[in-house]
């Protein structure tokens, strides 16, 4: 076993935190507010490599493995939330779900722009009446000839004004239960298609989330991805990377609220001393680190074994629930340590607190990851 990580794996990190601080950072706290999505920023990401990092060269991407992609995310998720969920909607659920299980003409048409950003993606699961209950989808895709008609409402859709592709779950045979659900690639300029109002959000402002409406949007059958009937597992399995992005970036919040802290710890005097050298707060810190250090393991164990080619539906379960939970404690413990600044927007701890719940909710509730932990383990 070695926890050493490669010059390369330590370029990019370094890459990905110079990206942050120096681009990311300024204009973060007025873009939150604005609910203004980071066009400069995504279009940053592109030309650095940052939304297509695990596709391969033939397709335009890093052709890296996931834990550089782990690494990146913490760096840019200490800063700025809305930027590396898009990012990791755009790698995981979306380039990696096409290049996976797309064929070549999907791949050769799509994925070469989804790669270097010069066109993003949407994964469109969720719906108003299915959430966590995933199998239970309302949109139904009928068969019709040489194409597919699709009806229906996505929710909660990340990318979704600004995506150039949908990759869409729906039904085409309620019968037959999940095996009759399929995905479709659906170019977002296609006749019927509609977006609903920017959400109005606690945290990750500034993405782009909203809903999106399907009414009569005809879709060819080579649009399919995969064959009939493995809409759902497609989704599984992708959500499954998804999730070790997640986790990813639910750590950057940790660590990026737990630098904040103890800079301010060391400057910040009470009683005489810097508030750091007091045990209330050290000890914090010492806790804060403990959890993150887990976390960061966690993440890198689940990236290891995907890269690897072993099971790691277990493992990303785990990392996203451990380290959602740490973001939000991590994130809540920073914010206490600053005291009456902490609740102000200039000290971008704030920011972090409240970017960090959502991180217990998209792409799989904790309770969510607990079922999947859970049956792994009893199974
Ligand atoms: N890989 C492959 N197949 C899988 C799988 C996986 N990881 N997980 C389940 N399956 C298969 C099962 O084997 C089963 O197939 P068979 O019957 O052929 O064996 C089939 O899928 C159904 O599985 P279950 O019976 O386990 O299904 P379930 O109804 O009990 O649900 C669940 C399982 C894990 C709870 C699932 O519904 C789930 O993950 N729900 C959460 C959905 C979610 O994460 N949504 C996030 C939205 S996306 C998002 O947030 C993106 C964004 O924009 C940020």
């Amino acid at each position: 076993m070695n926890f050493q990580l490669t010059e390369e794996h330590l370029m990019i990190q370094k890459a990905a935190r110079e990206f942050a601080q120096n681009e990311l950072k300024p204009g973060v706290i007025e873009r939150d507010n604005a609910m203004a999505y980071p066009t400069e920023g995504v279009k940053r990401m592109g030309e650095l490599g940052f939304l297509g990092m695990m596709v391969s060269p033939e397709y335009g991407g890093g052709g890296m493995d996931t834990i550089s992609y782990v690494l990146a995310m913490e760096e840019i998720s200490k800063v700025d939330n809305s930027c590396s969920v898009i990012m990791s909607v755009n790698n995981s659920l979306v380039c990696w779900g096409l290049e996976t299980f797309g064929n070549k003409e999907q791949k050769d048409k799509y994925l070469k722009k989804l790669a270097s950003g010069e066109m993003i993606g949407a994964f469109c699961l969720s719906e108003p009446e299915a959430g966590s209950d995933a199998t239970q989808q309302r949109t139904t895709a009928i068969l019709d000839g040489d194409h597919y008609v699709i009806n229906g409402t996505k929710n909660w859709i990340t990318n979704g004004k600004m995506a150039g592709i949908y990759l869409v779950i729906a039904h085409t045979d309620r019968d037959k239960g999940h095996r009759g659900i399929n995905c479709f690639i659906v170019e977002a300029d296609t006749p019927g298609v509609t977006t609903g109002v920017k959400e109005d959000k606690l945290g990750i402002r500034s993405s782009d989330t909203c809903s999106v409406m399907f009414s009569d949007v005809k879709v060819p059958i080579a649009n399919r991805i995969g064959e009939d009937g493995f809409g759902f597992k497609f989704a599984m399995k992708t959500l499954s990377g998804g999730r070790i992005g997640i986790a990813s970036q639910a750590l950057g919040i940790a660590s990026g609220a737990f630098e904040l802290a103890t800079a301010y710890s060391k400057e910040r005097e009470a009683f005489g001393r810097p508030i750091s050298h007091h045990q209330a707060i050290a000890f914090k810190l010492a806790d804060m680190a403990t959890e993150i250090e887990a976390a960061r393991l966690l993440c890198l164990k689940a990236a290891y074994e995907k890269d690897h080619g072993l099971p790691y539906d277990q493992s990303s379960a785990m990392a996203k629930v451990f380290a959602s939970e740490t973001a939000m404690k991590v994130s809540t413990e920073a914010v206490q340590v600053h005291g009456g600044y902490g609740f102000v927007k200039e000290y971008h701890v704030e920011r972090l607190m409240r970017d960090a719940k959502i991180t217990q909710i998209y792409e799989g509730t904790s309770e969510i990851q607990r079922i999947v932990i859970s049956r792994s383990l009893l199974k």
